[in-house]
């Protein structure tokens, strides 16, 4: 596996950079949008191709990467199901798989710290955000954080994971780079508590001053979707509503670009094909899957919320199937949308 441990020093967080082989898919933990074009250089020089970024939560104490990395990479960019976070264009939730080829992380809802907190794990190795740091613990005091439920997160949760899992926090402000499940539960000074409540008052007792960034970084964070507005001003959007009467016309073909996971949870749109936005590259070649299904029809697609495919639309005009479009929205609107057919 290639794994790069890589460091912002104005904000001491950690990014990960994983991929199972030169030449492959990549995934990124936590960016830090100053670190993007450094990643980027990286990426090239492992001959990597980034497919997913990923924030373990809203952060506070520095701007997020993702979507910057997403404008240049067009990579899918992904949070946990909780987050107010626009840019999201894939959500998780717990107990679900986070893949690329040849890497497949469990996901885990560490709430606490924030309410949008998650852990990534693989069989030897855990991300663990700001819930469970190196001898420390994220703050609970803003952010919908929550001492218990932080509690809850790291002894019923990450402590559980092996004794040996590695534990690689985002952040380090002493140098540490590394600890493991064992370590921490012996050694980090703030989980020596027998119980939530003392947690509590721990975490209640260490009045810390609020982060430096925090006041334009939680707003920044919250918006940097990509504008599907520009694709719609373009005339390359449909409405949800628009969408529900395209179903069974034979001259339209509904394109789902979401993971397997994602269409057992929430359902697909009958008819449509299924074409997983990672390979969207291979599709639109001359004789890929979409120029031949897209031979004198029009292409719809759709994902979960509207961002991979507005990012579609904008391939495949660019690749000459100048009728396709997209559902804005994605398969939240159109459930709204639905729902507003049957009352
Ligand atoms: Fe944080």
């Amino acid at each position: 596996m290639i794994f790069r441990q890589l460091f912002d020093s104005a904000s001491s967080t950690y990014s990960y950079l994983l991929a199972s082989r030169r030449g492959g898919e990549a995934l990124i933990i936590d960016p830090v949008l100053e670190k993007v074009d450094r990643y980027i250089q990286l990426l090239n020089e492992l001959d990597l191709r980034l497919v997913k970024a990923v924030d373990t939560h809203m952060h506070a104490d520095h701007i997020t990467g993702v979507g910057a990395l997403r404008d240049r990479t067009h990579c899918i960019t992904v949070m946990g199901e909780q987050t107010k976070a626009d840019v999201v264009s894939m959500r998780v939730s717990d107990g679900e798989r986070l893949t690329i080829e040849g890497v497949e992380l469990d996901v885990i809802y560490t709430p606490g710290h924030t309410d949008d907190s998650y852990s990534f794990a693989l069989p030897d190795r855990v991300f663990t955000g700001d819930t469970l740091l190196i001898r420390g613990t994220g703050r609970t005091d803003f952010q919908n954080g929550d001492a218990r439920a932080q509690y809850d997160s790291i002894f019923n949760r990450l402590l559980r994971l092996p004794d040996a899992t590695l534990v690689y926090p985002a952040h380090d402000y002493k140098g540490d780079t590394v600890s493991t499940i064992a370590e921490e539960r012996a050694f980090n000074p703030r989980l020596q508590v027998k119980s939530a409540d003392d947690y509590a008052a721990l975490m209640a007792s260490l009045h810390l001053p609020n982060p430096k960034m925090m006041d334009v970084a939680i707003p920044a964070n919250m918006h940097v979707g990509l504008a599907q507005g520009a694709v719609a001003a373009r005339g390359w959007a449909v409405s949800a509503a628009e969408a529900h009467a395209l179903v069974g016309r034979p001259d339209v073909v509904f394109v789902d670009l979401r993971e397997q996971c994602e269409r057992e949870r929430r359902g697909v749109i009958e008819g449509s094909i299924h074409a997983p936005y990672p390979d969207l590259a291979d599709h639109l070649r001359q004789g890929g899957l979409l120029q031949r299904t897209g031979a004198g029809k029009r292409l719809l697609f759709y994902c979960a919320y509207g961002e991979r495919s507005a990012m579609a639309v904008q391939a495949a005009q660019e690749a000459g199937l100048t009728s396709a479009r997209h559902i804005a929205g994605g398969m939240a609107a159109w459930r709204i949308a639905e729902r507003a057919l049957v009352a």
